[in-house]
């Protein structure tokens, strides 16, 4: 973990722009990934904020599927709640829904997390698939091109929430992680996965989360109570792509709606 963290955010007016602006991140950082590596491997997270963003991508009246080097990425999970493919809950069927019928991903570019299964089965196949798409040996990590997470109104990411066993897990790669207020199982990356990521972004909105991401990016740390301070890229570099009404507590941005504050880690 880095000795600093060094936290670059990005404000835009509104719900629109937040889903613009993720969209142009998502191809940037994809292109860039191949330019330099030859492929891009992604990790996305569910919830409702990135939705507006997948569909932007999928949609053809847009430059970013055109753009998009699809033949080039590979489609991981961060998390998937612990139900059925088809489940109105599963981030794979939103992710579905809002992107893949419409882009051209083969089946063997997308590799959802199999919430149907046992948790602790789901959780270790998606480990032991991570290994050998990785090639991992011994105690490696995978290193992701780009991880997408975003923050519940509670401080969790992925499916790290607080006060939950999976905030203690360093040695795995994927567990399992019950959430007692929600009475739900989910699968989740465990953060020293996240951390390893090339490239890490929050994608964060609404009045609802500027409380939260305040305490989370400037308040003191208290990682058990806000799981998103767990994040801290082993790159020391932390993009948060952030509307008005989520960004209203963080320090004022420059002309261009750009801001960058340094968190000791
Ligand atoms: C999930 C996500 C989760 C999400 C946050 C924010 O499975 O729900 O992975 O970590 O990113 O809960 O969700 P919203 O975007 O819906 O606010």
């Amino acid at each position: 973990m880095p000795q600093s963290l060094k936290i670059e955010y990005i404000v835009v007016p509104d719900t629109d722009a937040l889903a613009v602006r993720a969209a142009q991140h998502f191809v940037e950082v994809t292109e860039a990934a191949v330019a330099a590596r030859g492929r891009a491997r992604i990790a996305i997270s569910g919830g409702s904020t990135p939705k507006a963003a997948f569909k932007l991508l999928a949609d053809p009246a847009q430059p970013w599927r055109a753009r998009m080097p699809w033949q080039k990425l590979e489609l991981f999970w961060v998390d998937e709640r612990c139900v059925p493919p088809d489940h109105p809950d599963s981030n794979y069927r939103m992710t579905r829904e809002a992107l893949l019928d419409q882009v051209p991903l083969a089946a063997v570019q997308v590799h959802r997390m199999e919430g149907e299964l046992e948790p602790d089965v789901a959780a270790a196949r998606y480990e032991s698939f991570l290994r050998n798409a990785f090639r991992l040996e011994g105690a490696e990590t995978p290193r992701f091109d780009l991880i997408a997470l975003g923050m519940g109104p509670d401080g969790h990411t992925a499916s790290l929430f607080p006060h939950t066993a999976a905030l203690e897990e360093v040695g795995r790669l994927v567990v399992a992680n019950h959430v007692q207020n929600k009475d739900a199982w989910r699968i989740t990356l465990t953060w020293p996965v996240i951390n390893q990521g090339a490239s890490v972004f929050f994608l964060i909105g609404g009045t609802d989360k500027a409380q939260v991401l305040s305490e989370v990016f400037t308040g003191p740390r208290d990682t058990d109570r806000l799981p998103s301070q767990l994040i801290s890229p082993a790159s020391g570099i932390l993009t948060l792509i952030l509307d008005k009404a989520s960004a209203a507590l963080l320090p004022a941005t420059d002309g261009s709606g750009r801001g960058v504050f340094e968190r000791e880690e």
